[in-house]
């Protein structure tokens, strides 16, 4: 059983002080974009196969998130031994490894709803999203796709009312950033403050540019609290960032923990012109016009291999 799941940019990432569970509370806006990984979940003993890109980085032990998934799973619902499976996993990478973009989160999520299927276990996506919370945090939005707004670490993930389609441009870095680490980071910059951060809240212009499939206003209010420091981490993103106003991106943003820019362009033609400009700049590793929203995880091949989903 076979499904994908999207690639997320953030289009509001606001952060919160430090919460005691080593986690921050968030109000972010996510936004599904038609970058997908592939997981097959088969009957198996356990193994787990990682092909496509980054594929050497991502690990195949239970740390891996698409196997937290499916154990978490079988748990749930006992239709399969817990703490063992047995199924075979096979991942296919396209979204980058550590790239602000939730590619493992993607893959928990198709995980999911593969094993969901493989096993008519039934669940339903409101059963399979509080599954996915105890993964990670994003991997509820992951399920859920479209654009939707997270609360809580993340896993609070409600619907959000958005018009048209966006086209944007991703800009991926070499080597990828741990998340963890970037919160850190971003802890440290605002201790330097004299004040402490406010409590995060929903930008009401930039839901509003949404509603009204205004390209030119979501553009102008794009914004990421752990921008700051994912350039401190990896400073070339300085150059990444001001390439996207050089060559007339609507908004440029980097995506959730990063090293990923998000570029937004103003209609695809102008995504694949910005997508050749930046590739030739040579700011990025590589580059991929990309257009959101997109849905959320689903099967998209079945046990005889007929198509399922779209
Ligand atoms: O939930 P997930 O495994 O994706 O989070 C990875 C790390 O990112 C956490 O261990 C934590 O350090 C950081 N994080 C955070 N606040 C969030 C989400 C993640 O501090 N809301």
């Amino acid at each position: 059983m076979t499904a994908r799941a999207p690639a997320k940019v953030n289009l509001q990432l606001s952060v919160g002080p430090p919460r005691g569970d080593g986690y921050h509370d968030l109000v972010t806006v996510y936004h599904a974009v038609s970058l997908f990984d592939e997981v097959t979940v088969a009957e198996g003993r356990g193994q787990v196969v990682v092909a496509g890109e980054g594929a050497a980085e991502v690990p195949t032990d239970d740390t891996n998130l698409a196997v937290r998934a499916v154990r978490a799973l079988a748990r749930a619902t006992g239709c399969a031994p817990a703490g063992s499976p047995g199924v075979r996993i096979t991942i296919s990478k396209r979204i980058p490894v550590a790239a602000g973009l939730a590619g493992g989160s993607a893959d928990a999520a198709a995980a999911l709803v593969a094993a969901n299927e493989l096993w008519r276990a039934g669940l339903s996506q409101g059963e399979l999203s509080q599954i996915a919370a105890t993964v990670g945090s994003d991997v509820a939005f992951a399920l859920t796709g479209g654009t939707a707004v997270g609360m809580g670490r993340g896993e609070r993930v409600t619907s959000a009312l958005a018009h048209g389609t966006y086209h944007w441009v991703l800009g991926f870095a070499d080597g990828g950033v741990s998340t963890g680490a970037v919160y850190a980071a971003c802890d440290r910059i605002r201790e330097r403050r004299p004040s402490p951060p406010a409590s995060p809240s929903l930008d009401l212009e930039l839901m509003a540019a949404l509603r009204g499939g205004d390209a030119t206003g979501l553009g102008r209010h794009l914004h990421n609290d752990l921008q700051a420091a994912a350039v401190s981490l990896h400073p070339a993103l300085r150059r990444a960032l001001a390439a996207g106003e050089e060559y007339g991106a609507l908004g440029t943003i980097v995506s959730g923990s990063g090293p990923t820019c998000a570029y937004l362009a103003k209609d695809a033609r102008h995504a694949r012109d910005l997508a050749a400009a930046l590739a030739g700049e040579g700011v990025c590793r590589a580059v991929a016009p990309v257009a959101g929203p997109v849905p959320g995880a689903c099967v998209v091949r079945g046990a005889t291999g007929a198509g399922e989903g779209s």
